[in-house]
């Protein structure tokens, strides 16, 4: 047998590490999907699908018993803040939740992120950060002696929203090489969209890119993928991609990343993806959405077995789970 290539997310050449006296090599950080490779990649995916399995038939384990995870949520959250509480709870593990709002935490009395992450790691073992700042993850790893998972910092990267829908796409559709991606909406705000996109670059994808002018995926993102001769094209229109995509990823216009407002009113609306645009898609295909979603899928979509969405958010689960394993030394 072959021997298994180790995952680069333990390799301490390659990734920004300090020492860690007293912790395995397992405890490194989580901050940007440029940390995966395919070998990681599939490591992970087999062992969500073994948490998939031990939720069905046990609800939970005991693998993360006496391990605590700090959650701290500078930004809004539902998913990814209750997915994550659920994933530890589920092995057995407990949570410092500081996800209703950092308001009710010290950081309202002006508290920096490298001193809130310092107190945390006093009393947990990883912890979870969601932040407004590109680079705020980077920088609470730089500080904190337990291992920080970027929850979503701005419209940087979103690592683990990446990963768990990587996973939906090949759990839905059964392999992720030779599929074509649509990706719709906010694609210059859109953490998942940069995270994913810089993911399937790891496979045989072709890519389009939908939105308005103002909102196009990244230059510098877009030169990557220019760079490296993918297969990729740029419209304003769904009906261009509609018909060929296998996976049409969809997502919100980001009102919160805007200075001027008013042009949020002006691309807000643009995109609807209804039950007529769907008899154009597909037999076989699905429809994504990191969530939340205010209006760019109507709701008698949700009744098509192709939208995937909420199916998407369960899958979240249990990537998080193994992730968490992971980081943690339980893999
Ligand atoms: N997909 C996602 O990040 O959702 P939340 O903002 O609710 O966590």
């Amino acid at each position: 047998m072959e021997p298994m290539e180790l995952p680069r997310l333990f390799d301490r050449d390659t990734l920004p590490t300090r020492p860690r006296p007293g912790t395995a090599p397992a405890g490194q950080d989580i901050l940007t999907v440029a940390q995966f490779g395919r070998p990681l990649l599939g490591h992970i995916f087999q062992r969500a699908d073994e948490m998939k399995v031990m939720v069905e038939r046990a609800g939970g384990c005991d693998l993360l018993r006496g391990h605590v995870l700090a959650c701290l949520f500078y930004e809004p959250s539902t998913r990814t803040s209750a997915s994550f509480i659920a994933a530890m709870e589920r092995l057995g593990g407990s949570v410092i939740p500081i996800t209703q709002g950092v308001q009710f935490s010290s950081v309202s009395k002006g508290e920096s992120l490298p001193d809130t992450v310092r107190t945390l790691e006093q009393y947990a073992d990883v912890i979870v950060l969601r932040h407004p700042d590109v680079g705020s993850a980077k920088v609470a790893a730089d500080y904190a002696a337990v291992p920080v998972i970027n929850a979503g910092d701005g419209a940087g990267e979103h690592p683990t929203q990446a990963l768990l829908d990587l996973f939906t796409i090949r759990e839905e559709l059964g392999a992720i090489d030779g599929r074509r991606v649509a990706m719709v909406g906010d694609l210059r705000h859109g953490r998942t969209v940069h995270s994913l996109t810089r993911l399937l670059l790891q496979y045989d994808v072709s890519l389009r890119f939908v939105s308005p002018d103002t909102l196009r995926l990244p230059m510098a993102l877009m030169n990557e993928l220019i760079d490296q001769k993918r297969d990729v094209r740029e419209t304003h229109d769904v009906a261009d991609v509609i018909a060929d995509a296998d996976v049409l990823y969809v997502t919100r216009i980001q009102k919160e990343r805007f200075a001027d407002l008013a042009h949020y009113e002006e691309v807000k609306d643009l995109y609807e993806i209804t039950p007529e645009i769907m008899r154009q898609a597909k037999e076989k295909m699905v429809v994504m959405h990191p969530l939340p979603r205010v209006g760019e899928i109507h709701y008698a979509v949700d009744a098509d077995p192709r939208a995937a969405y909420f199916r998407q958010v369960k899958k979240g689960m249990y990537v998080r789970m193994a992730l968490l394993a992971m980081v943690l030394g339980k893999a």
